[in-house]
């Protein structure tokens, strides 16, 4: 079973005028959930979990979009330093794909992945998958269905976030950064309507924010 850092459901998080978070957001979140630190510090143990695991052959990072693409970047950094400071290194490539399965802040019953027919460089390589949260656990395991047609050697999910809720399908991702309450995250690239990616903590979204950016 993966370890992760557990946020309480009753914890209380950091009052916003304790950090600096864009003035455009400012009335629309209601506390700091996880600081930018405290994922970041996070993002480099799980970079050296992975090469211990996975570090024996050639890895094809896989970035899923765009929830994912601070993590992917901030992952890979920690990883590059491990690779290039000691005596066994790896070869590293990328590669990315999208998906999209919410509207709002309701997961909907379809997930529409994008880019997945140029996923033939996982073919006989391992691959650790890079996403952002494992809510209901659909998406991913859409996804995971479609890689194993590419026929990889070994493929590893790595989320930064997983959601305790009662629509959790069962699903656990390999390697897990937060285990949080369920309530609708925005930062560090999670959106609301493609909102928020730009604000760098982890952040509750408040009511009055949810329809302010309804769609
Ligand atoms: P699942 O298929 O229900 O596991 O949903 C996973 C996807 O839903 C993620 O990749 C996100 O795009 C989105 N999602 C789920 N919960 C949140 C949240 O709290 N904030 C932002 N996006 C979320
Ligand atoms: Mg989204």
């Amino acid at each position: 079973m993966a370890s992760y850092l557990q946020i309480a459901d009753d914890e209380k998080g950091h009052e916003l005028d304790l950090f600096c978070v864009p003035r455009h957001y400012e009335n629309d979140l209601e506390k700091v959930i996880i600081p930018h630190g405290l994922i970041m510090d996070r993002t480099e143990r799980l970079a050296r979990d992975i090469i211990q695991d996975m570090g024996g052959h050639h890895i094809v990072a896989l970035c899923v979009l765009k929830g994912g693409y601070k993590f992917f970047a901030d992952l890979l950094d920690y990883i590059k330093a491990l690779n290039q400071n000691s005596d066994k290194s790896v070869p590293l490539t990328v590669d990315f794909i999208r998906v999209k399965s919410y509207c709002n802040d309701k997961s909907t019953s379809s997930v529409q992945v994008m880019g997945e027919d140029e996923l033939s460089s996982l073919a006989g390589k391992v691959s650790p998958v890079m996403f952002d949260i494992v809510e209901t656990g659909r998406t991913m395991q859409t996804l995971l269905s479609l890689l194993s047609e590419c026929k990889p050697k070994m493929v590893k999910v790595v989320s930064l976030l997983v959601k305790r809720t009662p629509k959790s399908s069962g699903y656990r991702p390999d390697y897990i950064g937060f285990e949080v309450p369920d309530a609708f995250l925005v930062g560090y690239a999670l959106d609301y309507n493609e909102y928020f990616r730009d604000l760098s903590h982890i952040c509750i979204l408040n009511e009055q924010a949810k329809e302010k950016y309804k769609v």
